[in-house]
């Protein structure tokens, strides 16, 4: 192990002194690696590509799963703008505002020690230019303290994207199914199928030498997906992108089983939180009513 005479860890380094989680792999990972007394990095991230490693990102909201999460191992969180639907009620992206979000984001910020976590910047609130960006994605470093922010769109947001990173702020692209689109793409519908495979790819290029250090795909067939992650040096995050993408990301509530109805084909359940979390509401509701809740053990003398 390398590192500073004070036994401090160096950029990109990960502490192979320490146990790491269950991985399957005989190296320590991303995922489930030791604390290492610091945050994940891009360049831990970027590292990862090169060794092949796969990697989760997750949804989080709020401080408390944002822990959970945290010490689950989870290496990057983003504080998506699925807040709209999953937190605020919103039936799609649109509407959720850079107000709404950062709260949200602070919240996951102090409730996470080693997750790099990503601030999305909402509909409306960097668009309009290279100025309108700079500022919403320097309230979410400086008000909320996330370690990156992530934009949607492709050669239309190159100026934005250049200009934050010549900010010094890390950029997740976002291409294929962009969510704030969706009035524009006329559904939430698999994109680049066809001849529109060939512009995101050549967008995916456009992100990659603007400076991005990760692209998630939404929504797009798996070989347009393997082919994009194959032809650039950064990580790519699918969803809905098939098996071939360099990391996978999920909205917590639809793998967790929280999200009501028939979830996307993408989506696998792992657990059924919503019954749970019924079940147990119903139970405390009728002891309420029946008078056997509280009980002598949850009473102060
Ligand atoms: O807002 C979000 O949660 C996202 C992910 C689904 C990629 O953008």
């Amino acid at each position: 192990m390398s590192g500073d005479s004070d036994g401090s860890l160096e950029i990109g380094e990960i502490d192979m002194t320490k146990p790491t989680a269950t991985s399957g792999s005989d190296h320590p990972t991303l995922y489930g690696a030791a604390p290492t007394g610091r945050r994940v990095t891009t360049r831990d991230l970027i590292a990862a590509k090169a060794t092949g490693e796969k990697w989760p990102m997750i949804t989080a909201y709020d401080a408390l799963t944002a822990q959970l999460f945290d010490e689950a191992g989870i290496p990057v969180m983003l504080v998506g703008d699925s807040a709209a639907m999953v937190v605020y009620g919103y039936g799609s992206t649109v509407p959720v505002t850079v107000d709404d979000l950062l709260p949200l984001a602070a919240a996951v910020v102090r409730g996470s020690k080693r997750a790099l976590v990503v601030g999305d910047l909402p509909f409306g609130s960097y668009q309009a230019s290279t100025q309108q960006a700079l500022e919403t994605a320097g309230r979410f470093m400086k008000e909320a303290g996330v370690q990156a922010v992530k934009l949607e769109g492709g050669a239309r947001v190159l100026p934005q994207v250049e200009a934050l990173v010549g900010a010094g702020i890390p950029v997740m692209a976002h291409l294929g199914l962009t969510p704030q689109s969706v009035n524009q793409l006329g559904g939430y519908r698999v994109q680049g199928r066809g001849e529109d495979g060939e512009i995101l790819m050549q967008d995916a290029k456009a992100m990659e030498a603007a400076g991005a250090f990760a692209i998630v795909l939404e929504v797009v067939p798996s070989d347009l997906a393997g082919r994009v992650s194959r032809s650039v040096s950064i990580p790519t995050i699918g969803i809905g992108a098939g098996a071939q993408t360099d990391a996978q990301v999920l909205v917590w509530q639809d793998l967790a089983g929280l999200t009501p109805g028939r979830p996307p084909k993408f989506v696998k359940r792992y657990a059924d939180v919503g019954s749970v979390l019924s079940t147990a509401v119903h139970e405390w509701a009728n002891e309420v009513t029946a008078g056997t809740y509280p009980g002598p053990e949850h009473q102060y003398s």
